[in-house]
């Protein structure tokens, strides 16, 4: 008998991957590619959903190729992919109106004031557990459709279709113009700031107040259940899960519990508390979302403390500086210190977001003197992100009865041990590196994998999770509260340059 897999495609903000898991929770496939970011003005971000596809029809096929495998070894893929970022297009062409609008994207910042229409930015919050910011979808379809002269119409007529990245790959592979599903999962649109979170349904009044016709939106489903059966690049796999990349990762860390909480580093940091059936609303700045749904059952919640900027500060460094040639000779320039030289970087570039969202705050360098070498900002560029996973951490405590008393990490950066102990010293808990990386393809695949009848159940996910590695704070009290000081007036200076 031949082996049998689970697929995970993971479509994330700067690339594309395909992996294969086996029935023991191994990797034993992976097919990766970056994708073109496009930088049109500042503060824009977009991407090309046409190119994205493109990517997919690669990686599928090779992924599935490196191991020899058929199609029909497949029996599940779960698609997890970046959130908020946002495709309009032709049901009958295929073909995008635009460029997709990413996450990042602060192009909406100067018009927030003006779309509050009827519903309050308390009464949007209340509703969809979001603050009235430009990172999400709901902003970005408004400008799209005052932008664009006649696209709003086209879309009321149903000839165009609305969707975050999960809809248009969804759309895609089980059809496309031949009837491909148009649907999302909960997860990914309760960050379209569209629907109500309590009801998991479109709210009239929020699409009224955004102008989105409900005729161009996706069916919502449960996370956990069928998505149809591919039909491209490779048909016949059953799509069994859909789920936004930073609650794929919650469940590739096994954080099934309230209380278990992870945070991923990748082009920004994304911290997860799982509240379980409870709708917890934080009054210290954290987004209420859902974690994932089962079909048939309730949703489970979580909290959310979101930073924009983390890899993707290291990345500038190196794309748009010219810092360091690779992005783990951050760590290495890093070392080559003993400290931060007294100098800070806040990396707002798409303002800032957990717990302060503020969409016009504005990145800076402060603390420059003679004195300050590059090895001094490259420390101040791995702080940044410690210091802004610090400040979400602080809100999570704020609004719980109980501290967080260990803080479980993923992503591309935890392999920085300089970033790790960074992190255990601000944060003063100890920091903990599970053995299994790729948390969000993992995430996704074991939820595809559990809708299959791949896993008996979550039981056996768990047995999976292993402890690489652990960082224990070691800084004083002392040192700890001056960095922090000097951070918190670092970010009112970004917040009031934009201002
Ligand atoms: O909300 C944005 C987030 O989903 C992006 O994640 O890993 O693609 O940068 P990532």
């Amino acid at each position: 008998m031949r082996e049998t897999y689970v697929a995970a495609l993971d479509q994330g903000t700067t690339s594309t991957r395909c992996l294969l898991f086996d029935h023991q929770g191994r990797l034993v496939s992976l097919a990766q590619q970056q994708h073109r970011q496009y930088f049109p003005r500042p503060g824009w971000v977009e991407h090309d959903a046409e190119e994205i596809w493109k990517i997919v029809c690669r990686i599928i096929p090779q992924a599935l190729d490196d191991v020899d495998a058929r199609p029909e070894q497949v029996v599940g893929l779960g698609v997890t992919n970046q959130r908020e970022t946002t495709v309009v297009w032709d049901h009958r062409s295929g073909k995008p109106v635009g460029r997709a609008i990413v996450w990042q994207d602060t192009r909406t910042a100067g018009m927030l004031d003006d779309i509050a229409c009827d519903l309050s930015a308390e009464e949007i919050y209340a509703r969809t557990g979001l603050p009235l910011v430009s990172y999400f979808s709901g902003p970005k379809l408004r400008w799209l459709f005052d932008a664009e002269p006649g696209v709003a119409e086209r879309a009321a007529r149903g000839e165009l279709l609305i969707g975050t990245m999960d809809s248009w790959l969804v759309w895609n592979l089980t059809g496309g113009v031949d009837g491909g599903l148009h649907a999302t999962d909960v997860t990914n649109a309760s960050r379209t700031m569209l629907m109500d979170i309590r009801s998991l349904e479109w709210d009239d009044e929020l699409l009224d107040c955004l102008r989105v016709p409900r005729a161009a939106l996706p069916e919502i489903r449960p996370s956990m259940t069928t998505f149809g059966t591919t039909c491209a690049p490779v048909p016949g796999i059953p799509v069994t899960a859909v789920i936004g990349d930073q609650q794929a990762s919650l469940f590739g860390q096994t954080a099934f519990d309230p209380g278990d909480a992870k945070c991923t580093y990748g082009t920004g940091a994304f911290l997860l508390l799982n509240t379980g059936t409870e709708l917890v609303r934080s009054r210290h700045g954290l987004i209420s979302t859902v974690a994932y749904q089962e079909d048939g059952e309730p949703p489970v919640y979580a909290v959310e403390g979101a930073v924009a900027i983390a890899g993707a500060l290291v990345e500038w460094c190196r794309e748009s500086l010219g810092l360091i040639r690779s992005p783990a000779e951050i760590e290495t320039l890093a070392l080559s210190v003993e400290d931060n030289g007294g100098c800070y970087v806040v990396p707002a570039f798409s303002g800032l977001y957990a717990p302060h969202w503020e969409s016009d705050a504005q990145g800076l360098v402060v603390g420059l003197t003679s004195y300050v070498t590059k090895g001094h900002l490259a420390r101040a560029v791995l702080e940044a992100t410690a210091l802004q996973t610090r400040e979400v951490v602080a809100a999570m405590n704020a609004d719980a009865d109980v501290p967080l008393r260990s803080l479980a990490v993923d992503g591309g950066m935890t392999a920085n041990n300089l970033l790790m102990q960074t992190l255990a010293d601000i944060l003063d808990v100890p920091v903990v590196r599970p053995m299994v990386a790729e948390t969000v393809s993992r995430g996704a695949a074991y939820a595809a994998g559990l809708v299959a009848g791949y896993w008996a159940d979550r039981a056996v996910l768990r047995s999976y999770w292993h402890k690489a590695a652990e960082w224990q704070p070691r800084t004083t009290p002392q040192e700890r509260d001056r960095q922090v000081r000097a951070w918190d007036d670092a970010v009112q200076l970004a917040i009031g340059w934009g201002h």
